[in-house]
């Protein structure tokens, strides 16, 4: 009876190790799916086009044409093209994006900053603000292409297209 006892005992001691703290090896490391240029062109880009051609007006033959959106609808596209700019500036971070641990996450966390104002602008349907965070975002996209896509260019090599649209 009694070797019974202990030997469940140490079952349950056993069981318990196992629910406790685990070490950290097992935590998942997210890395980016592809290259810099993918994430720029098929992610980032698109969202931000989306942005700068829901605010402010453009001068046409026929005169000025405001851009905002003019539905719920419409503004509910610039809330989510917004927030893609948003969550991209957390994505740029990701092993594999990120350049460096330096300036590269500040432009990072600026665009994420930038993105998250122009979600706000559009949720509340304010083309003035969505405006104002559209030249933040594209503050942001220039000044990080200042640095890593000149920088790169020497060190690396760039693809010809990079330079060629610059
Ligand atoms: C944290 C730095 C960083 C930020 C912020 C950033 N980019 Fe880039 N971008 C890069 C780098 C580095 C490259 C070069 C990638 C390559 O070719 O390897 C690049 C390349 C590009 C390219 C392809 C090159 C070209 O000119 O055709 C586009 C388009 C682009 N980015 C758009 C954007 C837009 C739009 C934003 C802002 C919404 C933005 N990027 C913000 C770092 C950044």
């Amino acid at each position: 009876m009694n070797w019974l006892k202990a030997r469940y005992g140490i079952l349950v001691c056993l069981l318990l190790a196992a629910c406790g703290p685990q070490p950290e090896q097992s935590a998942i490391q997210p890395a980016a799916t592809g290259s810099a240029y993918q994430m720029m062109t098929e992610y980032l880009e698109p969202a931000a086009d989306k942005i700068w051609d829901s605010a402010g007006a453009i001068i046409t033959i026929e005169g000025e044409e405001d851009l905002q959106p003019t539905t719920d609808e419409g503004w509910a596209a610039v809330v989510h093209a917004a927030t893609v700019v948003a969550e991209g500036g957390n994505l740029l971070m990701l092993k594999g994006y990120a350049a460096d641990q330096g300036d590269w996450i500040e432009y990072a966390q600026g665009l994420t900053k930038a993105g998250l104002k122009a979600r706000q602008a559009a949720l509340d349907q304010d083309d003035e603000a969505l405006f104002n965070a559209g030249g933040e975002i594209y503050n942001v996209c220039r000044a990080c292409h200042n640095k890593y896509i000149v920088e790169a260019g020497v060190e690396a090599g760039v693809e010809a297209g990079v330079e060629a649209n610059e």
